[in-house]
């Protein structure tokens, strides 16, 4: 499906954006490890969830879906997964994979796993290395750096283990293998990731404590199934922060988003910037802060460099971010950011590709981007690179370019923000 897009004047309105994508698979996974039933709400129904729920189930859970946006499981408890009779499929889901793939090394039994094209190309062995030290057989292509991947699991022993990488799916496939292993599993990071596999284990009953860099878990826990109201997606709602704060005279409110300080970083950078940024009802809701947030722009961005500690806090809005900073007066500059090369697609490399088709003045850096912003960019045709966030960022860089716009292969936007389309035409002001 190609996406047409044509510019708007500016962005007024309230909406609200789909579940947190990370949030809705740790209720999935969680919920099957734990005794009696888990419901979530506001479960986000795009792929990459749907995925994870359809492991699930080939791993003998009972999963319901009643409503739109309501999800039941019926928890087995920890060691009440079955053999699977097929290969798993993780799609286009990295957390699927690499949250799984910590899970299964705990089984008494062997599984195969696999992914669509995009996945089969991500690395696994920053996952399968760890757990193979503690004591699981995971063997694919390229020394079981590249899915498919066969798991051969069974008794796991604790680990201390420092990363390399801040990724959240490393940490998580740990601290999940961690409930098999006997005793206390301790994963340090380099800098902080998005926590919410932390803050998920603590509300299901899991004994986790946290100091500097290091998560400890300890073995064997009874978990039990709980009530999960998903937050919306503030990966999701940045696409929509980033067009606003870019377009001067807009005013948007984004109800009810995830605002968890690991994730926020785009909140903090786009103000940074010069848009006027008001967070308001800030509540705790289950283990995540949620917040409304207005966005609203009198004036002209400016480019920021952006580094360091910053980039897990947003690593999934870079996209977004880039196409604000084409918008903006002066020269912004991301670095520290290579984990972009080994997401759904290279994306620094389709971040440029997409800015150069548009006008923009970028360069690739070999850990960022360099982006020359004033320029007025102009409508074009542009490839999604089958990846979801590009596909939304070219969308994004349309409503703001004069001229029409066409997003090729577009429906990749459904595996993190289904009615994204919906949603632009109700904020676009003509
Ligand atoms: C995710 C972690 C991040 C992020 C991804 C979702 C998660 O990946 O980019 O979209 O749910 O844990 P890394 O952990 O590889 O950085």
């Amino acid at each position: 499906m190609d996406l047409l897009v044509k510019p708007v004047r500016t962005l007024r309105g309230t909406v609200t954006v789909p579940g947190d994508k990370s949030v809705s698979h740790r209720a999935v996974m969680l919920g099957a490890l734990a005794r009696g039933e888990t419901v979530i709400k506001n479960f986000l129904a795009g792929k990459d969830c749907l995925s994870t729920i359809d492991c699930f189930r080939k791993l003998g859970i009972d999963i319901k879906m009643p409503v739109a946006g309501t999800v039941r499981v019926r928890g087995r408890e920890l060691h009440g997964l079955s053999e699977p009779e097929d290969i798993l499929d993780a799609g286009n889901s990295g957390t699927t994979m690499r949250l799984l793939l910590g899970i299964l090394s705990g089984q008494p039994f062997f599984s195969v796993i696999t992914g669509d094209r995009s996945l089969r190309r991500r690395p696994m062995a920053r996952v399968t290395g760890p757990l193979g030290l503690m004591g699981a057989r995971v063997e694919g292509r390229r020394n079981g750096n590249l899915a498919p991947l066969a798991v051969r699991g069974g008794r796991l022993k604790p680990i201390t283990f420092t990363s390399k990488v801040a990724s959240a799916q490393v940490k998580s496939a740990v601290l999940l293998a961690g409930l098999f292993a006997e005793g206390e599993t301790v994963f340090t990071e380099p800098c902080r990731s998005r926590d919410h596999t932390e803050r998920m284990l603590r509300q299901f009953g899991a004994e986790v404590d946290i100091s500097g860099g290091s998560i400890r878990v300890k073995g064997h826990p009874g978990l039990t199934g709980q009530k999960v109201n998903v937050p919306g997606d503030i990966s999701s709602a940045a696409f929509l922060m980033a067009a606003a704060a870019a377009l001067p005279g807009s005013d948007l409110t984004l109800q009810g988003v995830g605002v968890n300080p690991a994730r926020n970083g785009i909140i903090e950078v786009l103000s940074d910037m010069g848009a006027e940024i008001e967070i308001f009802n800030y509540r705790q809701e289950g283990a995540e802060p949620v917040a409304d947030i207005r966005v609203s722009n009198s004036k002209k961005l400016s480019g920021i460099s952006v580094g360091g500690k910053m980039i897990p806090r947003l690593i999934d809005d870079i996209p977004a971010l880039a196409v604000a900073a084409a918008m903006a007066e002066g020269k912004t500059e991301i670095r520290d950011a290579g984990e972009l090369k080994v997401k759904e697609s290279n994306r620094i490399y389709a971040v440029a590709d997409l800015l150069a088709g548009f006008g923009a003045g970028v360069e690739e850096l070999t850990d960022g981007l360099l982006i020359r912003g004033g320029r007025d960019l102009k409508g074009c045709i542009c490839k999604s690179h089958g990846d979801h966030r590009i596909a939304m960022a070219a969308a994004v860089a349309g409503l703001l370019a004069g001229g029409e716009t066409v997003v090729l292969n577009a429906e990749c936007i459904d595996i993190s923000f289904p009615g994204f389309y919906d949603v632009l035409k109700n904020i676009r002001v003509e």
